[in-house]
């Protein structure tokens, strides 16, 4: 896209302009914006870049062994690898309030990523990954709460950066062009949106180490199962939840009580409204089979069918 081309040309030459020879952090969530920001600053000025990636344990399978790989070995960026997971856990323990959950994990986020900054030193820059209906939406007060809300991501108001915004003029699917042009993997520019406090607020109720391994095999075999079928990018979403309630099944001869996982397939175009996804009956079939097959804990496979509103999107 010779557009996209001349586009980060330009965005490279503002962006060594406005930083010259100082030095710039950024929080690496590995979801597309924070990446395309990350890798433009990169190409504009190289080790004066630092990334930070909090690990908080909520992430799906495999994501954080993703971050490093790209960003690290294949872009060879700086970055700062926290594992943060025994931290994290430790402050969910008993957690069910869904607000709470994402209070708890908005503060944790910030002292982990004040933490590492502290140790990396004096740094005057700091990408975010604004895009433009951000800028224009927190002109509102109502879009002020509703992102403070959700921007777990968010960092501390008294950190005294300069920010670097590269892609404040962008929408979402130049963005995307962007990260082809970029080279970003696949897996990357695809990536459906992913709630900042992640797989703790799929967790309905308390968050336990058991819980997270069984949801993050489920909504992994979703992930599969729906690219497979070839809808991935076609859906907004498509995850599995899982609600801190037990059934009765059966095996063999065996009575079993385990977990129930209920599918979140929707359609939207911003998030705002959205309609569940008639699938077809083999792809939920396949998906149910394989849940109560594969994963541990699991026998029984519900599918949400209710649209937003009245209910959201996320169970939490
Ligand atoms: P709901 O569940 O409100 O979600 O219909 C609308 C969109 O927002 C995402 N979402 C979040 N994103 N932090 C985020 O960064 C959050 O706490 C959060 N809660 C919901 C959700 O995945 C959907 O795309």
């Amino acid at each position: 896209d010779w557009n996209m081309g001349s586009f980060a040309d330009q965005a490279i030459g503002k962006i060594q302009q406005q930083v010259g020879n100082k030095r710039v952090l950024c929080a690496l969530s590995g979801g597309i914006d924070s990446s395309v920001a990350a890798v433009l600053v990169h190409r504009a000025i190289g080790d004066q870049l630092t990334c930070v990636f909090v690990n908080h344990g909520f992430l799906r399978k495999e994501e954080p062994e993703q971050v490093v790989k790209t960003f690290r070995d294949g872009f060879h960026m700086n970055l700062v690898y926290a594992d943060a997971v025994a931290r994290f856990m430790a402050r969910i323990e008993g957690i069910t309030d869904p607000e709470q959950k994402r209070k708890i994990i908005g503060e944790e986020f910030i002292r982990v990523f004040e933490a590492e900054a502290a140790k990396l030193g004096d740094m005057d820059f700091l990408v975010q990954g604004t895009l433009y209906p951000d800028v224009i939406e927190s002109g509102t007060a109502t879009a002020a709460v509703i992102k403070s809300h959700h921007n777990v991501g968010g960092l501390p108001e008294d950190m005294k950066f300069e920010l670097v915004e590269p892609l404040r003029d962008l929408f979402k699917d130049e963005v995307r062009a962007l990260a082809r042009e970029l080279n970003l993997p696949e897996d990357i520019v695809w990536r459906q949106p992913f709630p900042g406090p992640g797989l703790a607020i799929r967790i309905i109720g308390e968050v336990t180490a058991e819980r997270l391994e069984i949801l993050r095999e489920a909504d992994s075999i979703v992930y599969q199962e729906i690219k497979i079928a070839g809808l991935y990018r076609k859906v907004w979403q498509s995850f599995a939840v899982l609600p801190a309630m037990k059934s009765v099944g059966v095996m063999g001869d065996e009575r079993t009580y385990a977990y129930t996982i209920g599918l979140r397939i929707v359609e939207s175009e911003d998030g705002m409204t959205a309609d569940w996804v008639r699938l077809p009956y083999e792809v939920l079939d396949n998906i149910s089979r394989r849940i109560v097959n594969e994963v541990k804990g699991v026998n029984r496979v519900v599918y949400d069918i209710t649209s937003k509103p009245p209910a959201t999107i996320e169970w939490e």
